[in-house]
């Protein structure tokens, strides 16, 4: 099978577990349909050219994978036979080393890794075959022309995969606090909280670390796209790729980013060493002028007045802290909220659902999304100004409803 650039394939964008939806949804707003959606990925179709458009522009996908070929097989063989037909000489070039990751789940297969073996000796030896020369493969993605396998029961699919090192790495975040988040996931929690949509609200990120869910709300609101400045994608390295294209595609995401949105955006922590971090990723990222910082203890962080969303990232308990100081940390942020947040939209997002019950709010809604591989919710509280919030108090200010 030939395949060309501008030819329709499908076109995968692969996501943490629980951001599936906010996936669906950014690729919905860039014009794609979503046909096939997993845990962890969303299916579109597209050339070449959208794929890059997809790598500039989405916010929470890790990876964009492009298909280049399906086939039913049964065993490590068959799938060596199957990508040995591939015309791997005509997509990557050989002066730059490929490299193979995958997932594979058949009977036959102990370990992954045996599989993305196969694949690699069986894209090495196609090129022999076909060039006389051999490329070097390589164990990092990084500089890299990449290819994706997928392999499960009978079925098996070939991607090259056109992003190479994970989206997450947007290039601003040189230096990280304790326990940052990762760029994508910050971001599907920023767009499943509705950030961005009212553009009269402002964001308060107490608890900030390394200023990542500040970063990124700026870049939403900007209208920035994520992919802008990041000079490295393995997308670069393939065989006649449009790179006048891809030049295209970025001036018109210049052309739609907004340098100096009206927003009220603020992030604050308690450690002056993680708002030196924060400040110095944010200059980097473009926006220290649009993020106002401060250094104190987060009941503190001046507030503006609504509408206005305030989201904090607690330390969970399992990676950093002990859990007893957190019970209180918790406990006060509950009192926080009733007590300053009033009219304002406040979340938070965590690992520790224990421990998010010490806040003694009811949440009135409930996200689940996994941080790597710890379960996290992103739980929303309204907090009502007057009666209502004299109400929701009194109900729910004692042990509080258990999230879920
Ligand atoms: C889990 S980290 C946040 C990580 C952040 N989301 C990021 O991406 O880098 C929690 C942060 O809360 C801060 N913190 C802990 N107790 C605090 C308090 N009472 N007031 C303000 N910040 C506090 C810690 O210094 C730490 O930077």
């Amino acid at each position: 099978m030939k395949m060309e650039w501008t030819e329709k394939t499908w076109i995968v964008a692969t996501c943490g577990r629980g951001c599936a939806e906010v996936l669906k949804g950014e690729l919905r707003a860039l014009g794609y349909e979503p046909q096939d959606v997993s845990a962890t990925s969303v299916g579109v179709e597209g050339t070449l050219r959208d794929a890059m458009r997809l790598n500039l522009w989405l916010r929470t996908a890790n990876r964009v994978l492009f298909e280049v070929g399906g086939f039913e097989i049964d065993s490590a063989d068959d799938l060596y036979a199957a990508v040995r037909e591939l015309p791997w000489e005509q997509w990557l070039r050989p002066d730059a080393p490929f490299h193979v990751h995958g997932v594979a789940q058949h009977p036959s297969i102990r370990d992954p890794r045996f599989a993305v073996l196969r694949c690699k000796d069986a894209i090495a030896d196609r090129f022999v075959d076909r060039t006389g020369a051999r490329p070097d493969s390589t164990s990092t993605p990084d500089g890299a022309s990449c290819v994706a396998l997928y392999w499960k029961d009978q079925s098996a699919q070939l991607f090259i995969d056109t992003s190479g090192a994970p989206l997450s790495h947007r290039g601003y975040r040189w230096r990280a606090w304790v326990a940052p988040l990762r760029e994508t996931l910050a971001a599907s929690i920023l767009l499943e909280a509705g950030w961005g949509r009212n553009g009269a609200e402002a964001f308060i990120g107490p608890m900030c670390g390394s200023g990542t869910l500040a970063i990124e709300a700026a870049w939403i609101v900007q209208n920035r796209a994520p992919g802008l400045d990041r000079e490295d994608y393995a997308f670069l390295r393939l065989n006649g790729v449009d790179a006048a294209a891809w030049q295209a595609l970025k001036a018109e995401a210049r052309a739609k980013f907004v340098a100096a949105p009206r927003t009220w955006i603020a992030a604050s922590d308690v450690d002056a060493q993680a708002i030196a971090c924060a400040r110095e990723n944010a200059e980097r990222a473009g926006v220290d002028r649009l993020i106002r910082f401060h250094t104190c203890d987060f009941r503190d962080t001046p507030l503006p007045k609504p509408p206005a969303l305030v989201l904090m990232n607690p330390e969970y308990g399992e990676r950093m802290g002990a859990e007893e100081r957190l019970v209180a940390l918790y406990e006060s942020i509950g009192t926080y909220f009733k007590d300053k947040c009033q009219g304002l939209r406040a979340l938070v997002f965590t690992g520790n659902l224990p421990l998010s019950r010490k806040i003694s709010l009811h949440p009135v809604r409930r996200v689940a999304m996994w941080n790597g591989d710890i379960e996290c919710r992103l739980l929303e509280y309204d907090i009502y100004e007057g009666t209502r919030d004299a109400r929701l108090i009194r109900k729910h200010g004692g042990a509080g409803s258990p999230p879920q």
